[in-house]
């Protein structure tokens, strides 16, 4: 199983502080059954512009120390880049990671709009006429998700993908974000879980969130493209098929 989204790889955001809490990650995401982590450290510009060479070289020291403190855990390049208008000169400029250097690449949006940013569905069509995937970080805690979920039924018909938190379905992230998950799930608008862990705390209620998120989905094949297929899709950076939404009205 592979993790879509963590900030695991230290000092380069707001996520693990040291190595020694990479390491508590690691060891505390092989024990929840991960054997492979997409590191999505924060790209945003004007704020946290990571340099990619120097990112790519830590994903890579990162690999050799859970090598050395045998924990069974691959990690992979990624980025959580937060929307701009120049994702896709970003991505071509070789300043940010897609995800395992494939076709995906992890976008968030501002949490806190009413309406989807004007710019969004440009940007994203530029990027899939590149050859590009973009999968959304996190929507459940987005305002305008909140406010109409079918503003994100359209992106989806407009070919993005979603990935969800894990902890949202248990309130981690509040009561919003706890009905938006909810509601997507049972409308099949969820392809990608991920813990979004930027410490070892996401993990003390992963059983327990995966447990609910087991009684929404109650269809094992969409569970197991949700948990297993179309993460292993990415990783190989083949295409997945997506299912529509079931209709939200
Ligand atoms: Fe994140």
């Amino acid at each position: 199983m592979l993790d879509m989204h963590c900030h695991i790889i230290p000092y380069t955001d707001d996520g693990a502080l040291d190595t020694s809490t990479s390491i508590e990650m690691g060891k505390k995401a092989q024990e929840v059954g991960y054997t492979g982590i997409f590191a999505t450290s924060h790209y945003i510009i004007h704020d946290n512009e990571l340099v990619y060479k120097e990112y790519i070289n830590n994903v890579k020291k990162l690999n050799e120390l859970f090598k050395m403190e045998n924990i069974d855990v691959k990690v992979y390049n990624g980025n959580e880049v937060f929307f701009t208008n120049n994702l896709l000169e970003l991505v071509k400029d070789k300043k940010v990671c897609t995800l395992a250097d494939s076709r995906y690449i992890l976008v968030e949006l501002p949490l806190f709009n009413n309406i989807v940013p004007i710019n969004v569905y440009d940007e994203f069509n530029r990027l899939q006429d590149a050859g590009y995937i973009p999968v959304l970080a996190h929507p459940e805690r987005y305002d305008f998700v909140t406010k109409d979920i079918n503003s994100l039924v359209n992106l989806i018909e407009s070919g993005v993908l979603i990935q969800s938190n894990i902890g949202s379905v248990s309130g981690k992230y509040g009561k919003n974000a706890k009905k938006n998950i909810k509601k997507m799930l049972k409308l099949n608008m969820v392809h990608f879980l991920g813990t979004d862990s930027h410490n070892t705390t996401v993990y003390e209620i992963y059983e327990k969130s995966l447990k609910a998120i087991k009684k929404i989905v109650k269809d094992d094949e969409i569970l197991n493209k949700i948990l297993i297929e179309n993460p292993n899709k990415v990783l190989n950076n083949e295409k997945i098929s997506i299912w529509y939404p079931k209709s939200s009205k």
